[in-house]
């Protein structure tokens, strides 16, 4: 895991962002490098509207005095910036490291350009060696666990601080091992089945480009052309 790689991946999607954008805002230590270079933007005359994706992201926009706008008052989001914690080579994710999943997957949902920025430690042949992070209401949060058993799943309550994780939403997280996922679609499928889960962070067809930070470059996978540009 390197800084300059996210840094780099960081400054490469703000190309992204221009005037009069609605801008969606990720969570996470990757996502922070762009949405502080947008801060700096904001600041040299950019004008756009953000919508965070986490409480945490919102507290640093407003730092930063990038103007916000609720996610209530917009039809659709221009570009949104985000990080994720594994991607493969169809670009598709596992997202929610930092616990901010649901926020992040209904802005992605309305956002035309989603791009995600990593380094190059994310990229993975097949997902699974990090633990889908799955929100759960509390008050079903061992259903879940009984139902995640039946498809192999082996789930562990999120603790932080020695004390359960909370959500912004304040709901759960499990974070569940499948083993290394052979159909993530598939999974993905079956657990958006499952009552008691808010979101799961399995990411399908929702980035647009994925930008990778290598050594002191960067490269630019666009969804679809994954085969000639994927050589990270
Ligand atoms: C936040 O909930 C996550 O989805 C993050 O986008 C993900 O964990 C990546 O975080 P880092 O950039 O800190 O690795």
């Amino acid at each position: 895991m390197s800084e300059t790689e996210k840094i780099n991946a960081a400054l490469k999607a703000v190309s992204f962002v221009k005037t009069g954008q609605i801008v969606g805002l990720g969570t996470g230590s990757t996502a922070y490098f762009a949405i502080k270079e947008i801060g700096k933007m904001v600041q040299e005359g950019l004008q756009i509207r953000a919508i965070p994706t986490s409480e945490a992201t919102r507290q640093l926009a407003e730092e930063l005095q990038i103007p916000l706008v609720d996610i209530n008052n917009v039809q659709t989001i221009d570009v949104t910036i985000d990080g994720a914690d594994e991607f493969n080579s169809r670009l598709q994710l596992i997202k929610g490291g930092g616990g901010a999943l649901l926020r992040e997957k209904i802005v992605a949902s309305i956002t035309k350009t989603q791009i995600i920025i990593a380094d190059a430690s994310k990229l993975v042949e097949k997902l699974g060696a990090f633990k889908v992070p799955i929100e759960v209401i509390p008050f079903a949060a061992n259903v879940v666990i009984r139902k995640l058993s039946a498809l192999n799943g082996v789930a562990t309550l999120r603790v932080k601080n020695g004390s359960t994780y909370i959500t912004d939403q304040e709901n759960y997280i499990l974070d569940v091992s499948f083993g290394l996922i052979d159909d993530p679609a598939s999974l993905a499928k079956e657990l958006d089945h499952i009552t008691g889960i808010v979101e799961h962070g399995l990411f399908i067809n929702l980035a647009d480009y994925v930008i990778v930070g290598k050594g002191d470059g960067t490269a630019v996978i666009k969804a679809g052309e994954e085969r000639s540009g994927f050589n990270v």
